[in-house]
């Protein structure tokens, strides 16, 4: 992303999780630029580099891509103020909002601005992120290229076919980590009941997550064998997956996925 200009409005967990991706994986800091209403979270990325504003018209001026990492209440808001800029350098708007339509943002910025919905993850600190995209018609092929790109120096993207799939991704990738989190804090908290010292139960735990996670994207076989490899009839592993299918934990994840899914709709209702 050498030669396109970044900005990124505004400075919380997703814009600088992605900023940071960016970073660690060789974009230049000056291609970059940032800005937030308030200045804390903005002295973090200055340090690092990157332009830095509190006014977003601003940060925005002669970008080619202006990243919307507001929170769904707040972007068509910014939007507005942002939409002269962008209509004027013909920048191409990533908004990486829950719940906020490409119709609700077209409304604001007009259909002819090139704008990209996308639902990426927090891993993208680390350049393992996971994020799907949509674009509107107005976005040429290089405008996907390039946005691919922002999405793809911190990880994993992939173009979705239908806008709706974005709630989708929402499900499986967007909220994804803080699930894994929650499961992570239960193999913990009950390790430590068993026995373990805290920082061990958490190291086996974490680690665990990782192997298992790399043993999937290597394998060449599904996840159930991946899964019956681990489980010798009769022994503890089939013990607790058993407790696990009376518990019907399968059904409960599924049931907290399809809650995220209504949410985003509600929340794409609230904006009306
Ligand atoms: N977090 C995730 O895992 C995740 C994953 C996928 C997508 N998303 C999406 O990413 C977006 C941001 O979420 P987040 O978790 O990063 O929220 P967040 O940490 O609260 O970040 C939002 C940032 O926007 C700033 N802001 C608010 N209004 C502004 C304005 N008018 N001008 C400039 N800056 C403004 C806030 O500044 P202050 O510091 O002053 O409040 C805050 O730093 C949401 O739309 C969410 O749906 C998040």
């Amino acid at each position: 992303m050498s030669v396109t200009k970044l900005a990124f409005v505004g400075a919380g967990n997703m814009n600088s999780a992605i900023i940071e991706g960016l970073l660690n994986a060789g974009d230049t800091p000056s291609s970059i630029s940032v800005s937030n209403r308030s200045a804390p979270k903005l002295e973090r990325l200055s340090k690092l580099g990157v332009a830095t504003h509190i006014n977003n018209v601003d940060a925005c001026d002669q970008a080619d891509i202006i990243v919307l990492g507001v929170k769904p209440s707040q972007i068509l808001d910014v939007c507005r103020e942002i939409r002269t800029t962008a209509a004027r350098s013909g920048a191409l708007v990533l908004s990486v909002a829950a719940g906020v339509t490409i119709a609700q943002l077209e409304q604001v910025l007009g259909k002819e601005t090139p704008i990209v919905r996308a639902m990426p993850n927090t891993p993208s600190t680390v350049g393992a992120g996971a994020a799907g995209l949509f674009a509107n018609a107005a976005v040429s092929e290089k405008g996907r290229t390039d946005a691919q790109r922002v999405l793809e120096g911190c990880g994993i993207a992939t173009w979705v076919e239908s806008e709706e799939l974005i709630d989708a991704v929402i499900a499986v990738a967007g909220s994804a980590p803080a699930y894994f989190f929650y499961i992570l804090e239960a193999l913990v908290e009950e390790g430590i009941n068993l026995g373990l010292a805290p920082e061990q139960a958490q190291t086996l735990a974490v680690q665990t997550c990782f192997g298992a996670a790399k043993l999937c994207q290597n394998a060449e076989t599904d996840l159930a064998t991946l899964r019956n490899k681990v489980t010798s009839p009769g022994g503890t592993t089939q013990a607790a997956l058993t407790t696990f299918k009376e518990l019907d934990l399968q059904g409960t994840i599924k049931a907290g996925m399809r809650a995220a899914v209504a949410r985003a709709r509600e929340m794409a209702q609230e904006n009306g």
